[in-house]
């Protein structure tokens, strides 16, 4: 009845004290611990180290700790064990937020306000009000449409893309690559919700962000693979992007030497969007596994073919 946690050295101290409150019949080991891997039923884990799951006999099932793929797809050895995505509600609001919160900065010009107010300036600016701005989300999975349904309800125009129709309130669902192209020169802000995949690789780039309004807003809440960043440091040079709220790059944490931390137009935050929260994920957590002894597969399995 033993866990395994290993959340890639991130707040230890939260998730012992969410599996103490959730799961308090659970001995819980650290993957660091000394332990013997035929006790572990249960693995809670964070980019854990690839070849190292398959090596637990008795492991029922594996439950990741982010709502990502990418590190299971770049593994090599995978359990026989199934494993599920987190996918907390909790989360998907916070990343709504994280987005709303940007849009508005970037429809009020808050940077501008800034700049202004260092130099004592009284100046306003019509704001346009939401419905005037169009805001396209790539991607309408579990979160993307989450954050697209927000939008939709705090006021903007909001459009989500994805590979098949999608049936949101207040969304107009876009399906296709052409039907993308055709819609990307209106929207005003553009959020990358688009998973890591062979097929999303740098995805964003010249070709894309040509087809974009003059000026628009991006936001890349998802994987910075998905983004050319040579490319996206150009269109941002050159005006054809005129801000970007970026929490994540090809390389995390992003070097010291990278142009985005000093561009005047680039906010960057650490990947923090919509960390995963150790009590609420736990929680669900607890709940599948309880879901799970009675025979009853949780949602969202990982499957490694899933785009
Ligand atoms: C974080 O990036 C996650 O995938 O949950």
């Amino acid at each position: 009845m033993t866990i395994l946690l290993n959340n890639d050295g991130y707040w230890h101290d939260k998730y012992r004290a969410a599996l103490a409150k959730h799961l308090p019949e659970r001995k819980v080991v650290e993957f660091d611990d000394d332990y013997d891997k035929a006790d572990i039923e249960y693995a809670l884990v964070w980019k854990h180290p690839d070849g190292d799951l398959p090596l637990y006999p008795n492991l029922k099932a594996v439950f990741s700790l982010g709502s990502g793929t990418d590190y299971l797809d770049a593994h090599k050895a995978l359990p026989t064990a199934p494993i599920f995505r987190l996918i907390d509600p909790n989360m998907a609001d916070d990343m709504a937020l994280y987005t709303l919160y940007w849009i508005i900065h970037f429809q009020r010009q808050i940077e501008v306000l800034r700049q202004q107010q260092r130099k004592a300036i009284w100046q306003r600016y019509p704001t346009p009000l939401a419905h005037e701005v169009k805001v396209c989300v790539l991607g309408q999975g579990a979160i993307g449409g989450h954050i697209a349904n927000v939008l939709s309800r705090n006021g903007f125009e909001t459009f989500g893309w994805s590979r098949s129709p999608k049936s949101l309130d207040g969304v107009n669902s876009v399906v296709g690559l052409e039907a993308l192209q055709t819609v990307l020169p209106d929207m005003d802000v553009v959020v990358c919700m688009l998973p890591a995949k062979p097929l999303t690789h740098k995805f964003l780039n010249k070709d894309i962000f040509e087809r974009m309004k003059k000026g628009v807003s991006l936001i890349n809440i998802s994987r910075g693979s998905v983004v050319d960043e040579d490319d996206l440091l150009s269109a941002l040079n050159q005006g054809q992007i005129g801000a970007a709220a970026l929490d994540v790059f090809a390389i995390e944490p992003l070097p010291k030497s990278s142009p985005f931390w000093g561009h005047p137009n680039v906010h960057v935050t650490p990947h923090m969007s919509g960390a995963t929260n150790a009590d609420t994920a736990v929680e669900i957590i607890a709940q599948n596994i309880k879901l799970f002894e009675v025979g009853t597969m949780p949602n969202y399995r990982y499957e490694r073919e899933g785009i």
